[in-house]
């Protein structure tokens, strides 16, 4: 009988021992392909954006597919430049850069560095002023756009942090044209994640056209048109997000603008090629619910505490002929928010029992923590021929590292 996925996960869980991040380095190939193929009709650049799982190995394997990406912070620079992602092919994002992390992505001569506020612009320029280089400039246009999602993922609104209100970016855009020291190349905007309805995409895009057509007026020539990324997932079996109508009504604007498209995807590539594998340690039945307490929680997956965001939930285990019941999947850490997942109507877990939590690619490790001096989880990549282990547990010792009593 061939190896199921099923059978894979099981061997992971036992060679490496649970909490344990699983990807499919397949998967992950075919995505890319699929929106590489989506936009092949379009003048285009994927960044890929690091923030949703900024593993050096699938950095890697995005590399490979012909991925640039988004970083925000020297951090993910340095891990985009050693995935193999070359610099001309890398955005730098983030409402807060710092100086000496500004001072970085000039030196290593990033595609944009995209701002979100005179006083970063003005320390742009004096460090590129102080390289005796020019820095291409990107501006951050807030669009003040409502996008149905999350509010803590909702970042185009009007009173958002993120980003300058219309007239702003085109004064830092001039500013930048004026400036010997600055190149001004791109303007990008971001309305939001997990974004399954596009029209305020479309909204917020037709918003920087007007932008991009008045400095065209002012004599000002952008190259890069970047619209973020935020493309939703079916995390629960919704709708998949139509990518056809989206290219096609971008790529009409930026073709029309005569503007390369950027995009700026995290979660669409990486959310569902990931698993969380996970062991139920204890169960208690209260009430009209069992609580099966898990080995993994809010310091493995975050989004259910975060957002009240849900996964789903595939037992590896054998379950035949178990009940089913309402179900509290929690983790360990001491906080009644520590949760997998609430009140979800499943099989009843019992202890022993190995769960995959599904669509943990994005935003699942890279926001992780050692809350209760807990050790992060390894990670693991799935191909085609096998499984290898692409980041180790931590030993307990290590959690002392660099700490003086
Ligand atoms: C500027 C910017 N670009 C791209 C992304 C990636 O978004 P997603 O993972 O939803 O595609 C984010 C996420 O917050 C962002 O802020």
């Amino acid at each position: 009988m061939p190896e199921t996925q099923a059978d894979v996960l099981q061997k992971i869980a036992e060679a490496t021992d649970t909490p344990v991040y699983v990807y499919d380095g397949d998967a992950f190939d075919e995505r890319i392909e699929r929106l590489q193929n989506a936009l092949s009709g379009v003048d285009h650049l994927i960044c890929y954006a690091l923030k949703a799982n900024d593993s050096l190995a699938m950095i890697s394997i995005a590399a490979h597919g012909g991925l640039g990406a988004d970083v925000v912070s020297a951090g993910e620079l340095l891990k985009a430049l050693r995935g193999g992602i070359l610099p001309s092919d890398i955005v730098f994002s983030g409402v807060g850069k710092r100086r000496d992390e500004i001072a970085m992505a000039i030196e290593v001569g990033v595609q944009s560095l995209n701002v979100e506020s005179m006083q970063e612009l003005d320390i742009v320029a004096e460090e590129a002023h102080a390289q005796s280089t020019v820095a291409r400039i990107g501006v951050r246009l807030n669009p003040d756009v409502s996008a149905d999602t999350h509010e803590y993922i909702a970042t185009g609104r009007g009173d958002a942090k993120f980003g300058v209100p219309a007239d702003q970016a085109y004064e830092l855009l001039l500013r930048a044209h004026r400036d010997p020291n600055l190149e001004p190349v791109a303007l990008s905007f971001h309305v939001g994640s997990q974004i399954f309805d596009p029209a305020p995409i479309f909204e917020a895009a037709e918003r920087a056209a007007g932008v991009w057509r008045d400095l065209r007026s002012a004599g000002v020539e952008l190259k890069e048109f970047d619209v973020g990324g935020g493309l939703g997932v079916p995390y629960m079996g919704e709708t998949e997000f139509d990518l056809a109508s989206y290219v096609d009504r971008l790529g009409k604007l930026t073709s029309e603008l005569g503007a390369t498209l950027v995009l700026e995807p995290g979660r669409w590539l990486v959310a569902p090629v990931g698993t969380l594998l996970t062991r139920v340690l204890y169960t208690k039945d209260i009430a009209d619910r069992r609580i099966a307490i898990c080995d993994a929680g809010m310091t493995e997956l975050l989004r259910p505490a975060l957002y009240g965001a849900e996964h789903p939930f595939t037992f590896i285990t054998d379950t035949t002929g178990r009940k089913t019941g309402r179900v509290d999947l929690v983790g360990p850490a001491c906080e009644s928010g520590d949760f997998l997942g609430k009140d979800r109507e499943m099989t009843l877990p019992e202890p022993g029992d190995l769960i995959a939590v599904g669509y943990a690619g994005a935003y699942a490790r890279v926001m992780a923590s050692q809350y209760n001096a807990r050790p992060l989880a390894p990670e693991v990549l799935a191909e085609a021929g096998g499984w290898r282990v692409i980041r180790d547990r931590p030993v307990v010792d290590s959690l002392l590292d660099g700490e003086r009593a």
